[in-house]
């Protein structure tokens, strides 16, 4: 009998619902395989320190319905230097690790990349990040999670935005990426969405006027529009608005609870999948890929291109925003 093979598994950068499905789905998938798993701590940051501890099928039991990360996660800057980074490196030689599963956003995709450039570890990234902003698959694990998060408070607050005849402007999270803001507002019969990826959806005077004529003339008891938090500040605009139409405005901050809570079915089987092609992939001795979800099919993008190329924006659904929401 040989060494048995060893894989490690890491989640890094924000967390998002259904990573503890996708570390499930990981461990399980490895020990059917036997193979050995190592479960890292707090990310890049951790795997610094050492490898963790190993995983077994009840470590990993009783998870599938809780946000968060068991294995913790972090950004972390010390990772960036080849130094640092040399030390992690002795660590999973030490252990003679085969593979590693990196479950994370961009941030966390690009430094699966660099990790599989600079040592022979098989290293295959599972996209995971509420923002829904990776190349190489149609939706990241914790993005429906998220929006359904989002989309109940907005029923909520359509019901005292009616009572009282407002202008609300809801700021959902999204450095980078309108994704959760123009699939909140879909579902949601929000009035508009800003994100960043129309840079002429965030001009306040045209979408003012419209509130206006949805508001004064069309006869709608209120008005409610989805900001991406890297389009603007849900506060200044409300003023704006205000100072506009004349209308009263409010602002709500969803934050970090779009980050937390129950996985959907959606958030869960997307991380079961895609966990169980992680280790496949690691195991048929691929390395330096993203395993994504395209078309309801399991798709291998280089990381290369992931790091390169941008999440497409659904344009279509945007228009279709405006045609609905008169
Ligand atoms: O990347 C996911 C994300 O939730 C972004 O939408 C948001 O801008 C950011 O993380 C917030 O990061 P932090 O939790 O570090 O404040």
């Amino acid at each position: 009998m040989g060494e048995q093979s060893s894989i490690a598994v890491l989640t890094s950068g924000g967390d998002s619902p259904g990573m503890n499905a996708c570390i499930r789905s990981v461990t399980r998938t490895a020990l059917s395989i036997g193979w050995r798993v190592w479960g890292v701590a707090d990310g890049y940051q951790g795997l610094l320190e050492g490898l963790g501890r190993p995983l077994e099928s009840r470590d990993v039991g009783g998870i599938i319905d809780r946000g968060g990360t068991i294995l913790g996660t972090s950004r972390s800057p010390e990772f960036r230097e080849t130094g640092n980074r040399k030390r992690a490196y002795a660590h999973l030689k030490e252990r003679a690790i085969e593979g590693l599963v990196v479950i994370g956003g961009n941030g966390s995709v690009a430094g699966a990349h660099t990790v599989a450039r600079e040592t022979e570890l098989n290293v295959v990234g599972v996209p995971a990040s509420i923002d829904n902003d990776i190349y190489g698959t149609d939706n990241s694990i914790g993005f429906d999670s998220a929006v359904n998060t989002a989309l109940d408070a907005v029923d909520k607050l359509r019901q005292t935005a009616d009572s009282h005849h407002r202008i609300f402007i809801v700021e959902v999270m999204g450095r980078s990426s309108g994704a959760i803001a123009l699939e909140v507002a879909l579902a949601g019969g929000a009035e508009a969405a800003i994100v960043p990826e129309v840079p002429e959806s965030a001009e306040l005077t045209p979408l003012a006027e419209r509130l206006t004529f949805n508001l004064k003339r069309s006869r709608k008891k209120s008005a409610i529009v989805i900001c991406a938090e890297g389009a603007g500040r849900a506060e200044m605009i409300a003023r704006e608005i205000e100072s506009l139409t004349g209308i009263e405005c409010r602002a709500t901050v969803l934050g970090h609870l779009q980050r937390g809570g129950t996985p959907t079915s959606y958030d869960r089987n997307l991380a079961a999948r895609l966990g169980w092609a992680a280790v496949k992939a690691v195991a048929g001795g691929m390395g330096d890929i993203l395993v994504g979800l395209v078309s309801n099919a399991i798709r291998h993008t280089p990381l290369e291109d992931v790091t390169i190329h941008e999440h497409r924006f659904n344009h279509q659904e945007y228009a279709l925003l405006g045609i609905l929401s008169i």
